[in-house]
């Protein structure tokens, strides 16, 4: 089956076959120069000289970490979102029984900097801004996200960013854009399989995590920094998935971070101008288009379900349906991860002959 889907992506064979190497001891030397190599590499793609832990979660444990350690209750936190995995981050924030003030966009638009600035200025205490970057549910991407923290950095926020499937997509530079929490998660850009969470903490980060009195434990990343100087985590890693990342990094290395972003660009717009030759809308606001994945609108009389299942059975070909209430009003095309632009000529195929063997006409 191919995956045309925002996540789990496609794995390399040779990434996949390295997961069946024997297991180490994960409290030994091997275990400890695996660690310290794949947190050097990590940095690389994050653009950041702050420590990057890795959680054996898929990336809402990363999200969970990120609240948990940092966030307390009666703290007043501004949530933005913009979809469905905004309001998966609100959900968290309210379970810690935090104070959000939400500014919430319709699906398909992008937050805009004047709008945070608006809602820090109308409540100075605020203290943390949570964000998606990349929103996989609506293939938006909140471009202005560096403008957004630099200007909730000048009111004395703490960051907090989803970038969960943005990561090698699309550039994120979290030193230079002053980003102190930020998640991705391995099944997205990182061809492999799933069950990693990433994240980059900043010493802001970590001087928070000192008095946040929510209560944690498997995801207690002072307890994850402790281990991470020894060269281990607290609790029994993924081996298996260490090894998986460690020549996802190599492979990405080699390729180098611009040339991995810039082919996802290439496939991206590939996508987008194939879908719109088709004679489809894209629900994303225009410049705002997501690298990782389009999110497609379904025209009046188009049966998503029957597609997604023509495509599969058809043609060997998942695409994703739309999440939540946007469930049979879109569908997603994912190209993001182990993909090149002949995936995507691959993939427009199957739509083209999928809308064509269950009758669909534009
Ligand atoms: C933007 C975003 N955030 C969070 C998640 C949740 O990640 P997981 O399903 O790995 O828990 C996803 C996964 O689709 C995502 O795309």
């Amino acid at each position: 089956m191919r995956l045309r889907l925002p996540g789990p992506t496609e794995v390399p064979e040779d990434i996949a076959n390295i997961g069946s190497k024997p297991m180490i001891n994960h409290r030994g030397a091997e275990m400890a120069e695996l660690m310290e190599k794949l947190s050097d590499d990590l940095k690389i793609c994050f653009g950041t000289n702050n420590e990057v832990h890795i959680l054996t979660s898929s990336g809402t444990g990363g999200l969970e970490a990120a609240v948990v350690n940092h966030i307390s209750a009666n703290d007043e936190v501004l949530v933005v979102t913009i979809g469905v995995f905004g309001n998966r981050f609100l959900q968290l924030v309210e379970m810690v029984g935090a104070k959000p003030t939400v500014l919430k966009y319709d699906f398909g638009q992008a937050a805009d900097v004047n709008d945070v600035e608006d809602a820090l200025n109308a409540n100075p205490n605020i203290r943390f801004l949570v964000m998606t970057h990349n929103e996989t549910s609506t293939g938006t991407t909140n471009y202005q996200i560096e403008q957004i923290a630099k200007v909730a950095k000048a009111k004395g926020c703490l960051t907090i960013v989803d970038a969960v499937s943005s990561l090698t997509a699309t550039p994120v530079e979290v030193d230079s854009w002053g980003l102190d929490v930020v998640v991705s998660g391995s099944q997205k850009g990182w061809m492999m399989a799933p069950g990693l969470a990433f994240i980059s903490l900043s010493e802001e980060a970590w001087d928070v995590q000192k008095t946040c009195k929510t209560p944690r434990f498997y995801f207690d990343l002072l307890k994850s920094r402790e281990s991470l100087q020894k060269g281990q985590t607290p609790w029994t890693p993924a081996v298996s998935l260490f090894y998986q990342l460690e020549l996802s990094l190599d492979k990405l290395k080699s390729e180098g971070m611009d040339n991995v972003i810039a082919r996802h660009a290439t496939c991206a717009e590939k996508a987008r101008n194939g879908i719109k030759d088709l004679g489809f809308e894209l629900l994303a606001q225009k410049g705002y288009e997501s690298n990782s994945v389009t999110a497609i609108k379904a025209p009046e009389g188009l049966d998503v379900s029957a597609l997604l299942k023509t495509a599969s059975e058809e043609f060997d070909t998942a695409f994703a349906g739309g999440q939540g209430s946007l469930g049979g009003k879109i569908f997603r095309f994912g190209h993001l991860g182990f993909v090149t632009e002949e995936d995507i000529a691959n993939g427009l195929d199957v739509l083209t002959k999928s809308l064509e063997s269950i009758g669909f006409r534009n």
